[in-house]
């Protein structure tokens, strides 16, 4: 691959926009979607290489402007190499906040945006027998944690479909890529009230996922004490993972 198309979901901020640099400064031609065009024409000027990036705003829950960015960018500049499912959102989900109409809007965010742009790209992609999916997902995923139910569901239910794909995909030619960060120090933890160990910043998640793309792996797993404590908590039986989860509630 000369140089790669790479299309950022939820680029005008935290980890997308820290993608943005970090490919730009790799020489790829970045795409940037968000929902706001001045962000996302902010974190392109700022990127060191506007040359380089090309705004290309959309609301990812709003199929047919998915369809239309995908059109513009392939049309304009040829094949997307690479698509960055990043675009997500977080809201706390315990038992006295708990909303199935909440639920169902993160999902259409957090998990059936990505489906839809898997399906958008399938097509070409298989017929190019080439592409690359980035599916950002989270530790969270790994364990439904206390206060975060809906978050939770969505990031596990994109490891399964991540999980459920990948097979296939490797058979026809394509890539994929689950991201799990940890906690990442972004304007959605800036949120949270509770104690986050081991958050990293921005620049380290973007340098942490180009280098899990680089080595192709399926998972990318980062930081490495957050991603092993949420492995073993995953992993216990389910009355020692509840007595932990009981010293999380506040
Ligand atoms: N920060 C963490 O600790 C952490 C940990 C694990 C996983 N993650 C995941 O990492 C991803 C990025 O999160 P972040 O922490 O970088 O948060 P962030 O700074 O709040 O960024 C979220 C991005 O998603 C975009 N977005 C949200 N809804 C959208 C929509 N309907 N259409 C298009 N874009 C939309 C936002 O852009 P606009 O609002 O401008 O549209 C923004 O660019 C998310 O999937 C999140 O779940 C984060």
């Amino acid at each position: 691959m000369n140089t790669p198309n790479v299309w950022i979901t939820g680029a005008s901020s935290g980890i997308g926009a820290a993608l943005v640099r970090e490919y730009a400064n790799r020489g790829a031609q970045v795409f940037l979607t968000g929902r706001k065009p001045e962000a996302l024409d902010k974190v392109r000027v700022e990127s060191g290489f506007p040359q380089r990036c090309h705004s290309v705003p959309a609301d990812v829950t709003d199929s047919r402007a998915l369809g239309r960015a995908i059109e513009h960018i392939e049309q304009t500049f040829g094949a997307i190499d690479v698509a960055v499912l990043n675009a997500g959102t977080y809201e706390q989900s315990g038992v006295d906040d708990f909303s199935s109409a909440a639920m169902r809007k993160l999902f259409e965010i957090n998990v059936f945006a990505v489906a839809e742009t898997i399906e958008l790209l399938l097509p070409g992609w298989r017929k190019r027998r080439s592409g690359s999916f980035v599916i950002v997902g989270s530790v969270a995923g790994d364990f439904g944690l206390p206060y975060a139910a809906t978050y939770s569901a969505g990031k596990a239910a994109l490891r399964r479909l991540s999980e459920s794909l990948y097979p296939e995909l490797k058979r026809d030619g394509i890539s994929l890529h689950l991201v799990s960060p940890g906690f990442v120090d972004t304007p959605l933890t800036a949120k949270n009230d509770f104690p986050m160990p081991f958050m990293v910043s921005t620049e380290r998640a973007a340098y942490e996922i180009c280098r899990g793309v680089d080595k192709n792996k399926f998972e990318i797993r980062f930081p490495v004490r957050m991603s092993i404590a949420m492995r073993v908590l995953a992993a216990l039986p389910y009355p020692l993972q509840f007595s932990l989860a009981k010293r999380m509630l506040k």
